[in-house]
């Protein structure tokens, strides 16, 4: 990997993801497929639902982005002391890696920093800005799926790893899955790993839905896009004004839940094979589960990490968590 002439401490994109029309064929196929019809949440994510995101974040409605940036505004300094010096610094779904900027204003000399995204554009363009800002930085962006890392970057092996993973994103992941995730990644840090985890908490449904539910749109437009996505690699025929956006707590599963709901009987072609639509059909593209302390806890633990400490906001709305790598 090489830096460039005008940002030489930033290494090009390095791309762990399979040839993405093949990967992303194959998983929304077997999604529309199965009998209850589904796509990945991490499949949102092209150019232009990454600039949805982003406008997603400045909406009143969501409370998420506004109260984990207080947070981390209040406590970095607190969690960059945790980190320790010369930490190898990665992000597990960096986006605009606008929270990281606040742990990076308080880091002591990072030995690197690994932003982690699935989405290509988003993160070079993330990763540029973030140069220009922290030129002293070595970025080495890594356009990847987190939860199917095999290894780390071998650069800096002998520094403590330290995982930042900010945005609720663990929440789209079931618990079995999040456990997982949460255990590739001990695996992947070892020993005296560290993970900052930001996790959403139960609170009142209404606060729930709204935040899914905006009132500009921007959530539906960012769940039908993923339709529009299919319709443009994968040669569907969607019409996307016949689908609808429904998103809502479901308080037994302590998860929202996000669909695509076919407003009419339809068939819609995708990569040469029919699927069959009825009234009123869901496709589910999203759950986002929201915890209490103790689940996550419980969640860490059965990792392998201990919970060594949890920064919260005053209404307890969001918590970001401080984990140590146990064995
Ligand atoms: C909810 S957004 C959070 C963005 C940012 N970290 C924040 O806190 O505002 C999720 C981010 O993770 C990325 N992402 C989602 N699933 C991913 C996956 N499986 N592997 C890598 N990146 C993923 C998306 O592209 C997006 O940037």
């Amino acid at each position: 990997m090489q830096g460039s002439a005008t940002h030489p401490c930033l290494m090009s994109v390095r791309d762990l993801l399979p040839p993405s029309s093949d990967q992303f064929r194959e998983d929304v196929l077997h999604g529309l497929r199965l009998p209850e019809k589904e796509l990945p949440c991490k499949y949102f994510y092209d150019a232009r639902g990454s600039q949805l995101f982003e406008q997603i974040c400045d909406l009143d409605e969501y409370y998420l982005t506004r109260t984990e940036l207080a947070i981390m505004d209040r406590h970095a300094g607190e969690m960059a002391d945790v980190f320790g010096r010369k930490c190898l610094l990665i992000e597990y779904g960096s986006g605009s890696s606008i929270k990281t900027r606040l742990l990076l204003d308080h880091l002591k000399e990072p030995v690197a920093y690994v932003p982690i995204d699935i989405s290509r554009e988003h993160l070079t363009e993330s990763a540029l800005n973030l140069a220009e800002q922290y030129p002293q930085l070595k970025i080495m962006p890594l356009c990847a799926d987190f939860a199917n890392l095999p290894s780390l970057p071998a650069n800096g092996k002998s520094a403590r790893k330290a995982v930042y993973f900010p945005g609720s994103t663990i929440g789209n992941f079931t618990r079995d899955e999040a456990i997982g995730l949460l255990r590739q990644t001990a695996r992947l840090c070892g020993l005296g790993g560290r993970l900052l985890l930001g996790a959403d908490l139960k609170k009142d449904p209404r606060v729930l839905e709204a935040a899914y539910n905006d009132d500009k749109g921007v959530t539906a437009a960012f769940n039908l896009n993923l339709l529009v996505r299919i319709n443009r690699e994968l040669e569907g025929d969607f019409p996307i004004d016949r689908f609808w956006h429904h998103a809502f707590y479901n308080p037994t599963q302590g998860r929202i839940e996000i669909y695509l709901i076919s407003q009419v009987a339809q068939r819609v072609r995708v990569a040469g094979e029919v699927f069959q639509f009825s009234e009123g059909e869901p496709i589910r593209t999203e759950y986002s589960y929201k915890y209490s302390i103790d689940g996550l806890r419980e969640m860490a633990a059965a990792a392998g990490f201990e919970v060594k400490h949890g920064w919260t906001d005053d209404r307890n709305n969001f918590l970001v968590l401080y984990l140590a790598v146990r064995f």
